[in-house]
């Protein structure tokens, strides 16, 4: 995927820019003003001609691509309702808008005319969110195609701003977006490969291309036999009935200070789950490919503060492992011990992730982070609960839950947060181990975090439950969440 040239600009006269495309946001007030107005007195008054027809009236959610008969080639009229009504929802809007229309033009350069958007606070929203989403829609998935799809036509885009903000700090919003949406991508392709192609030791191969590319980012990768040393019985239990062997994979970035305590990212890495011995009906059992997705996002998300280079020390931890049946496979009623030291009886085959997880969150102690962050494809619970706009979110510290809440929103990449009470734990009880990996029939994904929480109380620990936020069934595909919401969050404690 070639690399759209993004950058912003105070452009003095619109009417004489050279452009395949001017894009313009156009808002309802009725009356064209400021650079809407240099355009359309460049292009012999067809704006206001469009407008006077009526059928185009700038409200939000409308758009129109007439010919430019002056320097730009066409303009891309966006509707963005009323200027006072601007704020940051229509905003986002307008973002989703630009880059869904841009995709669907022919244009190989754009300019995006933002003059008129006066706000500056909002401006400082849209920019890296329109340079994510514009990054994001570039993205092909050609992996297993023998014959690729047409790549994406634009190949620069230029913001034009007015006096609000300096483009100085423009060209550094848009540099955060672009990164952001070049993660989300890189989150997207992982978990859109096949069960086949992308196994354990495929994760751990691009977790050294990674650590190939940046300086700053060293990995580590433990074997089967490394994993048994640590007694990390748990998560090997889950790669037993598996042909492919189970990996560790450890990244770590140094931004910061060598003592800075670092924040740790563990992604749960089940490149295909049939479910085991506890199969899963057939169904759909394609989708279980995307049981990789919170891996992805860590990939994802160390990708892009690499590219960001952010001050902060950052961990990121896979557990990756294939959930198979097999005359070797771990079987209901089966008890492992944990790396915990910690007995767990498996009662369902199934509920594999928080098995893989349990040992990762005991690894990630020595660190003696400031905040470990576990993401997971972890519960269809959990998309009964909430769908698929928001992941669902747990925190054993309200301050952690609310930061990533709000790096969620700021993002737009949410997160609603669910209950951790102890009232729910005694669901995992059982007479032959310390604990059993399911609860009852209700609140499954409350008490897959709760099999969680008693595993990670020696740091602040929160875990998203990514289910429902991780890919979409029509059309099928990896979303990259929550990547952004992850990287905002990084970047507010970079304080950047
Ligand atoms: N990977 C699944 C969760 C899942 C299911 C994600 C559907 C997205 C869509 C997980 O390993 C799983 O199988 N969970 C079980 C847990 C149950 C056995 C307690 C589930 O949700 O059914
Ligand atoms: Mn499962
Ligand atoms: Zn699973």
């Amino acid at each position: 995927m070639s690399k759209l040239t993004l950058s912003a600009r105070k452009i003095d006269d619109a009417g004489k820019q050279r452009t395949q495309c001017a894009v313009l946001p156009i808002f309802g007030d009725g009356k064209l003003a400021g650079v809407a107005k240099d355009l359309d007195k460049a292009n012999g008054g067809s704006i206001s001609q469009l407008l006077s027809l009526g059928d185009f009236a700038g409200k939000a959610g409308q758009s129109h691509l007439l010919p430019g008969t002056g320097a730009a080639a066409r303009l891309l009229l966006i509707g963005c309702g009323k200027q006072a009504d601007m704020d940051s929802g229509a905003g986002r809007a307008f973002g989703e808008h630009v880059a869904k229309a841009l995709a669907g033009l022919k244009a190989k350069d754009a300019v995006l005319f933002l003059d008129d958007m006066k706000d500056s606070d909002a401006l400082r929203e849209l920019l890296p969110y329109a340079a994510r989403l514009v990054t994001t829609a570039r993205y092909r998935y050609n992996e297993t195609l023998s014959k690729p799809k047409p790549a994406a036509q634009l190949g620069k885009l230029v913001v034009s701003i007015g006096n609000g903000l300096s483009t100085r700090d423009a060209n550094r919003l848009l540099g955060q977006g672009q990164q952001t949406g070049d993660g989300v991508n890189v989150a997207r392709e992982l978990a859109n490969l096949p069960g086949n192609i992308c196994t354990p030791n495929y994760l751990a191969k691009e977790a050294r291309k990674l650590g190939r590319k940046h300086g700053k980012l060293t990995t580590k990768i433990l074997d089967e036999k490394k994993m048994r040393e640590l007694g990390m019985g748990s998560l090997l239990s889950v790669s037993a009935g598996s042909d492919e062997p189970a990996r560790f994979i450890i990244m770590e970035y140094k931004g910061g200070k060598a003592k800075a305590q670092p924040y740790v990212l563990v992604g749960k890495g089940i490149t295909f789950d049939t479910g085991g011995i506890s199969l899963k009906p057939g169904a759909k059992m394609d989708e279980m490919k995307f049981d990789m997705g919170g891996a992805a996002s860590v990939f994802g998300t160390m990708s892009a503060l690499c590219e960001l280079e952010l001050p902060i020390n950052v961990v990121g931890i896979v557990a990756a492992a294939e959930n198979m049946p097999s005359g070797r496979a771990t079987k209901p009623g089966d008890v492992v011990t944990s790396m915990s030291g910690r007995t767990i009886e498996i009662l369902n085959t199934d509920a594999e992730g928080r098995l893989v997880l349990c040992d990762a969150l005991t690894y990630a102690e020595r660190y003696k982070p400031a905040a470990v962050i576990d993401i997971a494809t972890l519960t269809g619970a959990c998309v009964v609960a909430l769908g698929h706009h928001a992941s669902g979110l747990y925190a054993n510290k309200d301050s952690l839950a609310d930061e990533l809440l709000a790096a969620g929103t700021q993002s737009h990449d949410r997160a609603w947060r669910m209950p951790l009470w102890d009232d729910y734990q005694k669901q995992l009880n059982t007479n032959f181990a310390d604990v059993a990996n399911i609860g009852g029939p209700g609140g499954g994904s409350i008490t897959a975090a709760c099999f969680l929480a008693r595993f990670a109380e020696k740091y602040d620990w929160a875990h998203l439950d990514i289910a429902g936020s991780a890919w979409t069934s029509a059309p099928k595909g990896a979303t990259g969440r929550p990547v952004a919401m992850l990287t905002r969050y990084l970047q507010d404690r970079a304080g950047q």
